[in-house]
């Protein structure tokens, strides 16, 4: 079997990102370091993936997809250590190549892992390393190529002389390595650590197995990558700051290009997994995360929230929030709006200031204009709901459904105590409580009949009302 592979390093403690949660599920672009770098590989064409969890293995195996194999490393000894652990692994690949990820770099990209790839192939090398320069390249492993510039071997910042310090080019944490070449290195490291003298750092560092290779005169080669994003790392929360930044606005440029405005980026975060169409408006103050779709033409924004949904063509958004649902195209949405999840919006539809929706079918056409909730409801098409009305969905105990069929008109102030139905073209008289099914082309009045007592003010008020 000639299939590519990855193992992806994620066993680490993240002390210094103070978190309850493993370091690699800290959130760039609210998506998980871990999900960009598996999402990445996808990308560059591998799919066999063996992910490396230790520090709560639990919820990091929980996390990931059905597809991806986790090997537990019970002690965290280094990253030479850490794929040790995927010996098996490996070996199933025999004669394939091995990508190795460090699980907190998230913004490796597909290109230059798949560029690095091919040099490694082209080349015949035993390993590739994925470097990049960096302005500061403190904390990173320096990269030291002889007087001809091939690669020497991976020197750790602790290790350093100050003459290796001054290396601004440095180690991704990404490689590619011939399955069999990185067993045989393997091997080597840990010969190697069992022999070095006490009191010497009890690591495997991953980076050693260059040395070992090129000893071995096997190839190695450092794939200068285009972006220094790819080697940069969050281990704290300042780091993980700096790479939202870095990913939102290159999230921001690409929708651009593809012909999305943005007039002013102020508070505007898109996640990686947004696709926008163009001549839509994004406009400040909005976050789109999770996987969202959003038409041709829209304005989204001021101040909208659209997580895991799809939005047509068209559609304006204003100081909406909207969660994993759909909003077919033309709808006039908000402000103030807030459609929770589960629920289909219409074409055409209007929605406006201070309407929830929830778990509810609102079809085309039909107009809800101001301070209701729909909630649990079918509302077939081209229904008015009138002014500050509510579906009452629930007993207490169980939620009941509400059907609102084509063409009705539900006057202000109703209250549709479910499970009911109303009928097609059917109208509810304004403040009514309606209890019982409607039908089609009824009006429905279920309120006491008014009542005026004559007089009733000077027989009855005890003294007379004072301004204050
Ligand atoms: C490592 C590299 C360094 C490189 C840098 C890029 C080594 C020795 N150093 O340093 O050359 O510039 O990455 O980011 O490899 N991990 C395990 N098990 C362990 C230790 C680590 O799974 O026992 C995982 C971590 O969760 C992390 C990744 O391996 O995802 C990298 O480990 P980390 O300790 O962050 O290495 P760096 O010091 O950043
Ligand atoms: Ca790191």
């Amino acid at each position: 079997m000639k299939n590519n592979c990855a193992i992806i390093l994620a066993a680490g403690e993240g002390t210094r990102m103070k978190t309850s949660k493993p370091k690699v599920l800290a959130e760039v672009l609210f998506k998980p370091m871990l999900d960009w770098v598996v999402d990445r590989t996808r990308q560059s064409g591998v799919e066999d993936i063996c992910v490396v969890t230790g520090h709560l293995s639990e919820s990091i195996v929980t996390h990931l997809d059905e597809g991806i194999e986790t090997i537990m490393q019970h002690e965290r000894l280094g990253t030479g250590h850490a794929v040790m652990q995927a010996k098996d692994f490996i070996a199933r690949h025999g004669d394939a190549n091995v990508l190795v990820l460090a699980g907190d770099a998230p913004l490796v990209d597909a290109a230059s892992i798949s560029s690095a790839l091919k040099l490694h192939k082209r080349a015949l090398n035993a390993a590739t390393v994925i470097s990049a320069k960096v302005e500061n390249p403190f904390g990173y492993g320096r990269i030291l190529r002889d007087r001809d510039g091939a690669l020497l071997r991976i020197v750790e910042e602790r290790d350093a002389t100050d003459a290796q310090k001054a290396i601004t080019e440095v180690n991704s944490g990404a490689y590619w390595f011939k399955a069999q070449a990185l067993l045989t290195a393997l091997e080597q490291l840990q010969t190697a650590h069992k022999m070095s003298p006490p009191g010497k750092s009890k690591e495997y560092y991953l980076t050693d197995t260059i040395a070992i290779l090129a000893k071995l005169n096997l190839d190695v080669t450092a794939f200068d990558a285009r972006t220094s994003h790819v080697v940069l790392g969050a281990n704290d929360r300042v780091q993980l700051a700096a790479l939202n930044e870095i990913a939102r606005r290159e999230e921001l440029n690409r929708h651009m290009l593809n012909g999305v405005s943005i007039p002013c980026a102020d508070g505007i975060i898109i996640g990686p997994d947004v696709e926008i169409g163009a001549d839509t408006l994004i406009l400040p103050g909005s976050i789109l995360r999770g996987k969202v779709t959003v038409g041709t033409g829209c304005t989204i924004g001021p101040n909208a929230l659209i997580e895991n949904s799809f939005v047509g063509n068209g559609v304006c958004l204003n100081a909406t929030q909207c969660a994993e649902s759909s909003v077919a195209d033309g709808a006039q949405i908000g402000p103030f709006v807030r459609i929770r999840p589960g629920s289909t919006i219409g074409a055409c539809t209007r929605i406006g200031n201070f309407v929830e929706i929830k778990n509810a079918n609102v079809g085309a056409e039909t107009k809800i204009a101001h301070l209701s909730y729909i909630g649990d409801a079918d509302v077939v098409q081209d229904v008015n709901i009138g002014c500050g009305c509510a579906t009452v969905n629930y007993t207490g105990k169980e939620k009941h459904r509400t059907v609102i069929k084509d063409g009705a008109f539900i006057g202000c102030n109703t209250n549709l105590i479910a499970p009911v139905t109303i009928g097609k073209d059917a109208y509810t008289a304004a403040g009514s409580t309606v209890t019982e099914d409607v039908p089609d082309n009824a009006l429905a009045i279920a309120r006491a009949r008014q009542v005026n007592k004559k007089d009733w003010v000077s027989t009855k008020k005890p003294y007379k009302r004072q301004n204050v």
